[in-house]
């Protein structure tokens, strides 16, 4: 029987999952393949380690020596940075391997250039552990939703930064002490700067806007914004008022405009993201045939991140082509439309006897803290005014009705 050789790239919590995921699921990858799918070689960086490899694996820190390997049939890369395993995947390509990446950094900046390439070279990239974990949105978007026209995505697409949001609020630890479980469970990108300030979502978010709108947003008009001016203070009272904080995605096109924005906000019970909790992420498709669709599932880790890469095995060892079914959209999409109208905000600071006709109260929970209906205009105006300190935008329903008897809230 013939062998399918992969080279992985990379031995961090990602590159020893997909190895480890490979002998386990040998059978299995043999029955789908008919072949037998055979890890050829590794590549570290430091010698030193001791690692669980067969020795019957070429482990090196030298990707020419991979490179020229005789047969060898997929890359998978799992390495952290950016230029670098761009240039060995262009290598890759080049030699006729197809390649999977788990590198959402990398596959934003350059996801064009090597889907170009590997059309040119007839080879299959991979690329569906780049956005949510194991969640199987790419292929659900790419391969199931060919004729739909998508209006518009919403998503939770940092594990770390929604598990630290869920210790804080249920286990009441602090900021740097979920950070550090989140650490500890692989959850989290090498620089956690990263997960926290928004960047990591905001690299899956590109990913996906190309596949549902065959283009990226000009990325200096896209507003992110991470977890960290979240105190533990606004997740109890926010709670208080039966709302939770999210660290959500979103983007839509109206017209040929795509609208793309990475932030925290607070959800009501009756958003499907409320009980999306720990390291879950959640993608809600709305398009127009089919209405809206959420999956959910783990959205960071060893082996939800090693499910996507080795399903993208199977995808890559039949040669799909990753790139023929998407092109720009040119039909109207009328996505979310963003007017000037009036929203419900959560906001800090803001004064109690503060007047101001364009501001409605909603209701007070405490001295400092306040749900307001204003646009977001008014709500910047108030922040550069020195008037308040931060807020937060409550997207879908917010039940004003609530009532809870721990809190003093006033429901204006
Ligand atoms: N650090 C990432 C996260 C890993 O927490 O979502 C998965 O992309």
């Amino acid at each position: 029987m013939s062998v399918i050789k992969v080279a992985i790239l990379g031995f961090g919590t990602v590159g020893e999952g997909v190895y480890r995921t490979i002998q386990s699921h040998a059978e299995e990858l043999t029955s789908v393949l008919g072949r037998k799918v055979e890890v050829a070689a590794v590549l570290i960086k430091n010698k030193q380690k001791t690692r669980d490899i067969r020795e019957d694996v070429l482990i090196t820190t030298d990707f020419a020596e991979i490179l020229n390997l005789p047969q060898l049939d997929v890359v998978v890369e799992a390495i952290v940075d950016k230029e670098q395993p761009f240039t060995f995947l262009n290598q890759a390509i080049q030699s006729g391997c197809h390649i999977i990446t788990a590198n959402k950094e990398m596959f934003a900046h350059h996801g064009n250039e090597l889907l170009e390439l590997a059309e040119n070279y007839n080879v299959s990239v991979g690329y569906e552990a780049t956005v949510a974990g194991g969640i199987p949105i790419i292929q659900t978007l790419r391969q199931l939703l060919n004729v739909n026209r998508v209006r518009h995505i919403q998503g939770i697409l940092n594990g770390t930064s929604n598990f630290i949001l869920t210790e804080m609020r249920e286990k009441k630890q602090s900021f740097a002490d979920a950070l550090i479980l989140a650490q500890e469970k692989g959850y989290a990108e090498a620089d956690p700067t990263n997960d926290v300030e928004g960047f990591d979502a905001f690299y899956k978010t590109m990913i996906l806007s190309r596949i549902a709108f065959g283009e990226q947003p000009n990325w200096k008009n896209v507003e992110r914004a991470g977890i960290t001016s979240i105190s533990r203070e606004l997740i109890e009272t926010a709670e208080k008022m039966g709302l939770r904080f999210k660290h959500i995605a979103s983007i839509s096109k109206t017209g040929s405009q795509i609208n793309a924005e990475v932030k925290p906000v607070l959800v009501g019970k009756s958003h499907p993201f409320y009980s999306i909790e720990g390291v879950e992420n959640a993608v809600n498709i709305h398009s127009d045939i089919v209405g809206s669709i959420t999956l959910q599932g783990p959205g960071a880790g060893m082996y939800p991140t090693a499910s996507a890469v080795i399903e993208d095995l199977v995808y890559v060892c039949q040669n799909r082509s990753s790139n023929k079914s998407i092109t720009k959209t040119t039909a109207a999409c009328d996505g979310e439309k963003k007017g000037n109208e009036k929203e419900l905000w959560l906001i800090q600071g803001l004064s109690k006897n503060y007047n101001n006709p364009l501001i409605t109260w909603v209701a007070q929970a405490s001295d400092k803290i306040a749900i307001i209906k204003a646009t977001k205009e008014e709500i910047e105006k108030l922040i550069n005014l020195k008037k308040a300190t931060c807020y937060f935008q409550i997207i879908g329903e917010y039940d004003t009705e609530i009532k809870n008897k721990e809190v003093t809230l006033a429901v204006l």
